[in-house]
C-alpha cells in the first residue's frame, strides 16, 4: 500500500464531501446504535472504493457514513476490518489512514472487550494499550506523507481528553473506569493462561481489534479516544465459556451507559477544537 493508492481511495470519499471531516468514529461489535448521533448526509460502501478491503464478517461489506455530529463534520466507519479476517495489520488500518488523509483530528475507537479488572456493562476509557502480539500496521516502507518512521506512542490515546471523559463519567456515577487494553489476534477467544498473562502484564481488558488502528492513527498525529464496553469477563475469570451471542446481548443491555460516555466524549472533543 503506497501513498498514491491511499490518496486515490481517499479521493473517492473526498469527492462526496462538502466539508472537511474533523472527527472519525469506529463502531465496535454490537455498538452500531452509536451511529444514530450522526446527521447523515451520505454513505459510501467499502466495495465501491477501488482497492479497499471489505468486511468478511457479515452480509454487508462495511461503509463510511458521512455527516455531522453536534455540528462537527464527521465520518463513521460502520464495519471494522479485523486482523483475524486475514488482512494484514496494514490493510486493517486503511480506513484510519483514509480518514487521516481526509483531515480528521480526533478519532473515537469503540470496541467490545473481555474484562479482567472490570465486569460486564462497564465502559472503559483506554489510557494505554499493549498491541505487541499483532504486527505493527506501520511495518514495511514508511509512508512519509503520513508520519515519521519511528513515531512516538507516549500519547497513543490522548491523555487530557481521556482524563476529562473519565472524570466527568465518574461525577455522573456511571459504570466507567480508565483502563489498559491489550489486543489479541483472534478469532478464538483467549485461553485462561493468555488472560492471566495479560493481567500480569498490566492489562485490564482484552479484545481482537483497535490497537493497530490506534497506532496507524497516532502515526498521523490524530488524537485517539478509546471507549470499550466490557461485554463479558475474560476467559478464566468468566465461569463458563464465552460466546459471541453474550457479547451482543450485553452490548445492547448496556446501551444507556455507553451512550452517555459517548456523549461525554463528544462534548470533550467539541471543547478541544
Ligand atoms: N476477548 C476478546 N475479544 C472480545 C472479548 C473477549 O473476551 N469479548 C468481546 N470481545
Amino acid at each position: 500500500m503506497d501513498y498514491n493508492e491511499l490518496n486515490a481511495m481517499a479521493r473517492t470519499i473526498g469527492d462526496r464531501l462538502d466539508e472537511k471531516p474533523l472527527l472519525g468514529i469506529v463502531l465496535g461489535s454490537g455498538l452500531s446504535y452509536l451511529k444514530d448521533y450522526l446527521v447523515e448526509k451520505g454513505r459510501i460502501d467499502y466495495k465501491d472504493i477501488k482497492g479497499h478491503p471489505v468486511c468478511t464478517n457479515k452480509s454487508h461489506s462495511g461503509s463510511y457514513i458521512i455527516g455531522t455530529i453536534q455540528d462537527i463534520p464527521a465520518i463513521v466507519m460502520d464495519g471494522r476490518l479485523h486482523y483475524y479476517e486475514g488482512y494484514s495489520a496494514s490493510e486493517c488500518t486503511i480506513p484510519e489512514r483514509l480518514l487521516g488523509i481526509l483531515g480528521i483530528r480526533h478519532l473515537i475507537l469503540t470496541n467490545a472487550v473481555g474484562g479482567i479488572t472490570a465486569g460486564p456493562g462497564t465502559v472503559l476509557v483506554t489510557t494505554e494499550q499493549i498491541a505487541s502480539l499483532v504486527p505493527s500496521p506501520l511495518r514495511g516502507e514508511n509512508i512519509d506523507e503520513l508520519g515519521p518512521r519511528f513515531p512516538d506512542m507516549s500519547e497513543v490515546y490522548d491523555p487530557l481528553l481521556s482524563a476529562t471523559i473519565a472524570k466527568k463519567a465518574k461525577e455522573e456515577n456511571l459504570a466507567c473506569k480508565e483502563a489498559v487494553f491489550m489486543q489479541f489476534p483472534g478469532p478464538q477467544f483467549e485461553t485462561k493462561a493468555e488472560v492471566e498473562m495479560a493481567r500480569r502484564l498490566g492489562a485490564d481488558s482484552v479484545g481482537m481489534s483497535t490497537g493497530i488502528e490506534a497506532i496507524a492513527s497516532r502515526h498521523m498525529g490524530i488524537k485517539n479516544i478509546g471507549l470499550s464496553l466490557v461485554t463479558n469477563w475474560a476467559c478464566g475469570i468468566a465461569k463458563g465459556p464465552i460466546t459471541d451471542e453474550e457479547v451482543l446481548v450485553v452490548a445492547k443491555s448496556s446501551e444507556k451507559t455507553m451512550r452517555r460516555v459517548f456523549e461525554i466524549a463528544l462534548e470533550a472533543i467539541a471543547d478541544d477544537r
